[in-house]
């Protein structure tokens, strides 16, 4: 009988990392890879010195049970996550503070493949909940979140970081939402797996609409752009404080509609 040939495949994976596409994932290390990621966050966020994570804040991170984690084309760094660890409910969790990609490379999956990564690595340590935070008037964002990684959202921080020199924030107030990310819930296990996020909203929901004038206002209206801030804030601490999680995003009316349903406290 003939050997049977190894199934061709344009995916490898192993502890050195997850090569597909010709993009390989793997974990950063050393000040050099650090630099580099450095540079991906300049050139996504554009800040003032003054908001730049430095250097030695990624070097804390790799070193006290965090995580860096970067994407990597012919051997250049185009897209990372950075996380640092924390401690929720008596219980170690990671705190994802930055998730990048070069816009060149956008909407091709690295983002999502650098978060799997990220979880894995995380369960592999015993840890099963990463949070971060997103503006959630930027609703790819809470796309990729909901309905890509099946993340939940039930706390909102008016102004988090205070207003920023990212041309990103717009100069609005940092307002974010707090995503939460059960590693091994139903709901992100189905997503993984490719399905819905949600498989029905049979459950009384709650929509808040990003209108789609907003993005256009940041820079031609800042002062309305403020005002829809305030009022979609409103919305989100009112029905959040109700004991809502926002789940899912969707086309709506006039916008992008939030959708939000009652939530067991866990
Ligand atoms: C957020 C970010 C890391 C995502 O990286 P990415 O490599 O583009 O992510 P992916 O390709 O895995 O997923 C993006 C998804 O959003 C979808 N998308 C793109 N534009 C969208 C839009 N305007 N509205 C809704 N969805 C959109 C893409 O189609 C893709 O979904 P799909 O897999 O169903 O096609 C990247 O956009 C980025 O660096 N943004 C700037 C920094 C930032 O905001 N970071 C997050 C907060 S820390």
């Amino acid at each position: 009988m003939k050997p049977r040939r190894p199934k061709k495949s344009n995916r490898t994976s192993n502890s050195a990392g997850e090569l597909r596409d010709g993009i390989l994932i793997r974990l950063c290390h050393g000040i050099e890879e650090f630099e580099a990621c450095v540079q991906v966050e300049r050139n996504v966020w554009q800040s003032a010195d003054v908001d730049v994570v430095p250097i030695p804040l990624f070097v804390v991170a790799a070193e006290t049970g965090g995580q860096v984690i970067g994407a990597f084309h012919e051997n250049e760094l185009i897209g990372f996550t950075m996380a640092i660890a924390g401690w929720r409910n008596r219980k170690p969790f990671l705190h994802s503070h930055m998730t990048a990609v070069l816009a060149a490379y956008w909407d091709r999956g690295i983002g999502r493949r650098l978060k799997r990564f990220q979880r894995e690595d995380a369960l592999s340590r015993g840890i099963q909940r990463i949070e971060w935070t997103f503006d959630p008037l930027i609703t790819k964002n809470a796309y990729f979140n909901f309905m890509r990684l099946g993340a939940i959202a039930r706390r909102y921080l008016p102004n988090a970081y205070g207003i920023t020199t990212s041309p990103l924030h717009a100069g609005l107030p940092t307002d974010r939402l707090v995503a939460e990310w059960h590693l091994r819930s139903p709901r992100v296990l189905r997503v993984i797996a490719g399905k819905r996020a949600t498989p029905a909203f049979q459950k009384k929901t709650a929509r808040i609409t990003i209108p789609s004038s907003l993005e256009e206002l940041k820079g031609s209206d800042p002062g309305a752009a403020a005002r829809i801030q305030s009022k979609i804030r409103a919305e989100f601490q009112h029905w959040l404080g109700k004991g809502y999680a926002a789940t899912a995003v969707a086309p709506g009316k006039s916008g992008v509609d939030y959708i939000l349903e009652p939530w067991k406290a866990s």
